[in-house]
């Protein structure tokens, strides 16, 4: 299992446990962490899963595709740090991994 901690714009923590090969979007949502709506269930035409990457943990993450970074451009993210968290694939090498989300979802 990897640790994630999910960080609301407020401040609250929510460490939870996910099983490699789900995405952050999954491991939020199975865990009932609130702030990721993931309106799409995670096809990649919502933008509702955003969440904020340290660049400690970006560098370890899988490159953006073109339409992750097409779907962030049309929803007017600009903040290289943001990511579609149903686009990063929960791996051991993401151990410890802290993700901010916003205060809310567009
Ligand atoms: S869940 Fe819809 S884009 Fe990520």
């Amino acid at each position: 299992m990897v640790q994630v901690t999910y960080v609301s714009f407020d401040g609250k923590r929510s460490a939870v446990d996910v099983e490699p090969g789900y995405s952050m979007m999954e491991g939020a949502v199975r865990n009932s962490v609130a702030g990721i709506d993931a309106d799409c269930g995670g096809n990649m035409y919502c933008a509702t899963c955003r969440v904020s990457v340290e660049d400690e943990w970006r560098t370890k993450l899988d490159q953006q595709s073109d339409y992750e970074l097409q779907l962030l451009d049309a929803v007017g993210e600009t903040d290289p740090k943001v990511r579609l968290s149903c686009q990063i694939k929960v791996s051991d090498a993401l151990n410890g991994i802290v993700l901010q989300m916003p205060e809310k979802q567009k």
